[in-house]
């Protein structure tokens, strides 16, 4: 007997199988991913794990992909929080739609973020409202890119580098921010394997710093150099 195809069907001896998730029914698409949500985030702070949770199944609804993707991978997310422990001033340089900065405060009632970015996400409020007022609190933002530097005197005890990912600009806030390092402080670049950022790798590279792998972050403590 022929077999009927469909673009959507790839035939197995015995099932009809989707061949991508995008052909799945929506239900079991959305378990699927509510299933792997609950694997990735397994590794976070209860208070983080809800609130990235919370912040999927909404970016998911909104068809907001730019945040899926952009945001902190979970596996990333568990090193940068364990190395950011007790560390209380801590500066984001690249807000996007504010998954980490909002995690880094959960993470931490008595922490202090100042998070950069020269673009104002239009769903950065929607994220924000997710997180309970007093987190919200901790959250200073700033519309200025992160090469702009401190505006305090506040020693910073740990810089996150997660902005333009160009070689040039990395440099430029490495040398910005250097000064305001405290004794001790950790400086954290993201995407540091990533082949589609070779920016990160060439800065590191050309200012000679040493450091550490962790996940897809290259860590880096300036005392310890
Ligand atoms: C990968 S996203 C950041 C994701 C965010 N850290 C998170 O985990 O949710 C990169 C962000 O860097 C921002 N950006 C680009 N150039 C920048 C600069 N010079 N200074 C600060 N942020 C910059 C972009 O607008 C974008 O929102």
């Amino acid at each position: 007997m022929a077999v009927a195809h469909s673009a959507l069907i790839r035939q197995t001896d015995q099932i009809a199988m989707p061949a991508t998730t995008a052909e799945m029914p929506p239900l079991i698409r959305r378990l699927g991913a509510g299933v792997r949500d609950v694997m990735e985030l397994r590794a976070l702070p209860a208070p983080v794990a809800r609130f990235q949770w919370r912040a999927r199944r909404l970016a998911r609804h909104l068809g907001d992909r730019f945040s899926l993707a952009s945001a902190t991978r979970p596996a990333d997310l568990a090193v940068l929080l364990e190395l950011a422990d007790g560390r209380r001033r801590v500066v984001e340089l690249g807000t996007a739609t504010a998954w980490t900065a909002i995690s880094l405060a959960l993470a931490d009632p008595l922490r202090l973020l100042t998070t950069y970015d020269p673009v104002t996400q239009p769903l950065r409020e929607r994220y924000l409202a997710l997180a309970q007022p007093r987190a919200r609190r901790q959250i200073e933002l700033v519309g200025g890119p992160g090469l702009a530097g401190p505006r305090d005197r506040d020693p910073i005890e740990l810089l996150y580098i997660d902005s333009s990912h160009e070689r040039e600009q990395t440099i430029a806030e490495l040398h910005a921010w250097r000064p305001a390092l405290a004794p001790g402080a950790f400086v954290i670049f993201d995407d540091y394997v990533h082949p589609a950022f070779p920016g990160v790798r060439e800065a590191i590279a050309e200012l000679g710093l040493e450091g550490e792998l962790r996940g897809t972050l290259f860590v880096h403590r300036p005392s310890a150099s």
